[in-house]
């Protein structure tokens, strides 16, 4: 398993450029301008899907909270930081520039993760959540780990082995000719942005995503999540690039 200590140069430069808006948000939102420096503004992106779309695996009161509470919040607080940093790069004050990276980091974090997180959620009733729409990983699946259930087993192994907050992610690694699969974790809201890393689907295993229904049963809310996994999507992103993957933040600018 591995730990991401730093946020990576790239991903400031996609923070901090300007773009239209391409998605609906609740209230039409203009980048901040100081000059010639400037910086994005983030919005939530809608739910692919109802709030109660993912019961009886997960509650729509929790999905409700989720999104418009929790992942709104990280997204307020991100684009105040970069506000924040904009005006401190615009009066060259580094202290402050400094202060802010924590922030950005933890907050970016989470619309990050949780902007691919809903995407690899679909309700149990739909064919995106059979396994068949994932041919060609399920057969790398099979190779790495030498069947679904091992898999399985090693995923939810991670997962509650995670200390606090945090999250579980299969990502797939290219590194030059090379590609395998691989699970990883990440603390808080680090984000699982590793370099040579596309993030395949991944699970919230922050306390606010599953205790209002599954309260200390942790393990049983990793198993029904099971149930609501968006396996074309995670197709997708297996047969894809990172850009392909992370084109939901840039829809959230
Ligand atoms: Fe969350």
């Amino acid at each position: 398993m591995r730990r991401y200590t730093s946020l990576p140069i790239a991903l400031f430069s996609l923070l901090l450029r300007s773009s239209t808006c391409v998605f609906a948000s609740e209230q039409p939102q203009q980048p901040f301008e100081f000059g010639a420096m400037s910086a994005s503004t983030y919005s939530l992106p809608p739910l692919p899907y109802g709030y109660d779309a993912l019961e009886p695996h997960i509650s729509a009161q929790i999905m409700e909270l989720h999104h418009s509470k929790h992942h709104q919040t990280y997204i307020t607080n991100l684009n105040a930081a970069l506000k924040t940093q904009a005006e401190a790069v615009h009066t060259s004050d580094i202290a402050t520039q400094v202060s802010v990276q924590q922030g950005i980091r933890f907050n970016a974090g989470g619309h990050i993760n949780h902007s691919l997180f809903w995407q690899n959620l679909c309700p149990a009733s739909s064919p995106d959540a059979k396994t068949s729409s994932a041919p060609k990983l399920f057969k790398q699946i099979k190779a790495t780990w030498g069947d679904e259930e091992t898999f399985r087993d090693a995923f939810k192994g991670a997962l509650l082995g995670i200390q606090g907050s945090g999250w579980g992610w299969l990502v797939k690694v290219e590194i030059g000719k090379e590609q395998r699969l691989a699970i990883v974790t990440t603390k808080d809201q680090d984000p699982v942005v590793g370099k040579g890393e596309i993030p395949i689907f991944g699970v919230d295993m922050w306390e606010h995503a599953y205790y209002l229904q599954y309260l200390n049963g942790k393990a049983a809310y990793v198993e029904n999540i099971w149930n609501v996994i968006n396996w074309k999507t995670a197709e997708e992103r297996y047969l894809g690039t990172r850009a392909d993957a992370f084109k939901i933040l840039k829809a959230s600018i």
